[in-house]
């Protein structure tokens, strides 16, 4: 058997930067966008061009294994076409460790950003013919729509800029890739290149444009995570309900914890924790709609953690565990059913204090069963609860 033919292309994607203008804890690359990474969306869009490839994958030194593994499940057959490299303190290092992983055979390389994450097939394409047909540098540009300023420190405008001649640039830049190598190389220490196309224009090579496309806007800020997430549902809003069940019986000799609040000279709730029935249906029902299972398989009913616990804590930890999963809570709805504690007089007090821990609008009903059940016989509380979240 012979080897397969080494890919003739070459795609590096950088996937190593932190993200700060977008401000979440994982490094960018790894927001979710529609319940998956923005690199697998990147991914996705350099494995749908049509020509066998080398994928180069810079990642944080953190997220190395994690990159690897989304790698492996985009790629799918071909995943031995995938390298993994750490990244550098700059996106200028990130690109030079991505370029010194590509195989030598390699005519063309291609250097895309994971934060450009819906970027459609065609490009990669355009470039690459461009590439090849002129053994030139190719950068993907739109015209500019807004009109340009150009302004001194203090905000005052000096000029308006001829927007005809201007172009806002995309990735992937593609170039020969000897040449461009060459380029990297030949870089002054210290000259500052704002991207690629300028380190090999500074080598004194020609480089075009080819026509971008808006779905290849770069991710920067929350308001772009946005606009990706509308592109990504088609314009529907990602929501999941959930719902969530919880009943204790109530203990004399307990002090009674309900909805986070302490309610003196009321009869008590029993459990292994504070049998706080209000809370953990929250909990149920937020992870419910998540698809993270119920509390009692996230937080085992024999975690010392969680012993005598404040339903408070439980709603902490949930909350993070959806936050974790890449939701945010719309809202939570409780029914409550007890003869006792008398709900009313504190019944906007337990909802401004769950509103607040779960930093989205909770509302409280009660009611009580017309003597039926065992509420109705004032053995215990029942609460329900609904959740909804968007992604
Ligand atoms: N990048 C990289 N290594 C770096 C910096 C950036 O691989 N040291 C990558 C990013 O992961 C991103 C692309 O370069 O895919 C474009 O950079 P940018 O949008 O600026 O991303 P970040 O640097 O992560 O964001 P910020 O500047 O807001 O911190
Ligand atoms: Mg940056």
């Amino acid at each position: 058997m012979t080897a397969p033919l080494a890919p003739r292309l070459a795609v590096i994607v950088v996937a190593a930067g932190s993200g700060t203008r977008l401000g979440r804890p994982e490094p960018k690359a790894f927001v979710t966008l529609g319940g998956r990474t923005l690199l697998e969306h990147a991914l996705e869009g350099v494995f749908a061009q049509p020509e066998p490839a080398q994928v180069v994958i810079v990642a944080p030194a953190s997220h190395r294994g994690d990159a690897a593994a989304i790698g492996r499940r985009v790629a799918g057959p071909v995943q031995d076409a995938v390298t993994v490299v750490t990244g550098g303190d700059s996106r200028a290092a990130s690109v030079a460790a991505g370029l010194a992983a590509v195989a030598e055979g390699a005519d063309v390389v291609l250097i895309h950003d994971a934060a450009r994450a819906l970027t459609p097939p065609e490009v990669f394409t355009r470039v690459v013919q461009r590439v090849r047909a002129e053994q030139v540098g190719v950068i993907p540009a739109l015209p500019v729509v807004d009109t340009i300023a150009r302004r001194d420190h203090s905000g005052a405008v000096l000029e308006q800029v001829d927007r005809s001649e201007l172009a806002a640039i995309q990735t992937p830049q593609g170039f020969p890739a000897e040449a461009y190598r060459a380029a990297v190389t030949a870089v002054v220490p210290g000259a500052e290149h704002t991207d690629d196309a300028s380190v090999f224009a500074a080598a004194g090579h020609p480089v075009v444009t080819v026509p971008g496309d808006e779905r290849a806007f770069k991710v920067t800020t929350p308001w772009d995570l946005r606009r990706a997430e509308h592109l990504v549902s088609g314009g529907r809003p990602s929501l999941r309900t959930g719902v969530g069940i919880d009943v204790h019986a109530y203990d004399e000799s307990q002090p009674l914890w309900l909805g986070g609040l302490y309610w003196p000279d009321e009869p008590g709730l029993a459990g292994h924790s504070d049998g706080d029935a209000i809370s953990h249906a929250i909990c149920d029902a937020l992870l419910s709609a998540a698809g993270l299972g119920d509390i009692g398989s996230r937080f085992g009913v024999d975690d010392p953690r969680f012993a005598e616990a404040r339903g408070e804590v439980f709603l902490t930890a949930t909350l993070e565990l959806v936050r974790d999963a890449g939701f945010e809570v719309v809202n939570v709805a409780v029914q409550v059913v007890a003869q006792r504690p008398r709900f009313a007089a504190r019944r906007h007090e337990v909802e401004a204090l769950l509103t607040r821990t779960l930093g989205a609008p909770v509302s409280v009903a009660a009611t009580t069963s017309d003597g039926l059940g065992f509420t109705g016989r004032a053995e215990g509380v029942a609460a329900i609860a609904t959740a909804l979240l968007h992604s």
